[in-house]
């Protein structure tokens, strides 16, 4: 399976940090913001990556991790967004890439303490459809919010002001090679970007979506600039990226 990491956007809410520089080169703790991502797809078996990046910092991203030798991989590749479009746009640049295959997508600003082992080994025996990952938080309304019954996902809402539960759609995201036709049936949201919430939901009707739990914590570092810092406090205390 293939991995594709989205590192694209304004990173406005981090703002005046990220003027000069895209997000994901920000540290967290000891490592940029980028290294964890692509440590938790290089612990799940994933040996190839695409990155999408954007913005006026693309060539940073090639100077700090070049071929992607120092993680392991056996390919690092780079694809450049022209606009922030959304999360969905992004990945629409990976189609050439995936040639058809089963691709895990990360979000490039989404850090874990543990790993996603599990999870990827599942989704790798699963036929088809997609798999998501989800995790309970206290303030789901700043995250696509799972509805689940039973053992089913049977929606998406994407930051809801009536959250119908507490669990937050992590940005990890198991696809089949159908992804790239939904992504092209999208229409933009009312903010103006294709949305990854709807891509979800679209593999929520067909019934073609699974999901799992993730163990240890997760941080979205790009939310808030308390968040960043938070996050780089968890590192300190915790370590991400656990095998154990
Ligand atoms: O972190 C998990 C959340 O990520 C999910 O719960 C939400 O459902 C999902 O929509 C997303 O919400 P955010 O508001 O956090 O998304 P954000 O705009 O911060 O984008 C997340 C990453 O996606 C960011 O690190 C860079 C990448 N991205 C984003 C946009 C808008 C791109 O590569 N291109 C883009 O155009």
């Amino acid at each position: 399976m293939k991995g594709v990491i989205l590192a694209g956007g304004l990173g406005t809410r981090l703002s005046p940090l990220t003027k000069i520089t895209n997000k994901h080169l920000l540290p967290i703790y000891d490592k940029p913001m980028i290294f964890y991502p692509i440590r938790t797809l290089v612990n799940a078996g994933i040996e190839e990556i695409l990155l999408v990046t954007g913005g006026n910092n693309a060539g940073d991203f090639l100077r700090l991790l070049g071929n992607g030798k120092e993680f392991g991989l056996r390919e690092l590749q780079y694809a450049y967004q022209e606009r922030e479009g959304g999360i969905a746009e992004a990945l629409a640049l990976a189609e050439h890439f995936a040639e058809g295959g089963k691709i895990a997508v990360m979000l490039g600003d989404n850090i874990v303490e543990r790993n996603i082992v599990r999870a990827v080994e599942a989704y790798r025996r699963q036929e088809a459809g997609a798999k998501i990952l989800l995790k309970e938080v206290e303030n789901p309304r700043d995250y696509g919010v799972a509805e689940i019954s039973g053992d089913r996902i049977v929606g998406i809402e994407e930051k809801p002001l009536h959250p119908k539960s507490a669990y937050a759609v992590i940005g990890i995201y198991l696809y089949d090679g159908r992804v790239f036709d939904i992504v092209k049936n999208l229409t933009p949201s009312a903010r103006g970007e294709l949305e990854i919430t709807d891509v979800n939901n679209a593999y929520i009707r067909m019934g073609a979506m699974t999901y799992d739990v993730l163990d240890g914590w997760w941080a979205d570092a790009g939310s808030s600039i308390e968040g960043l810092m938070k996050v780089n406090i968890l590192v300190y205390e915790t370590g991400a990226n656990r095998m154990d």
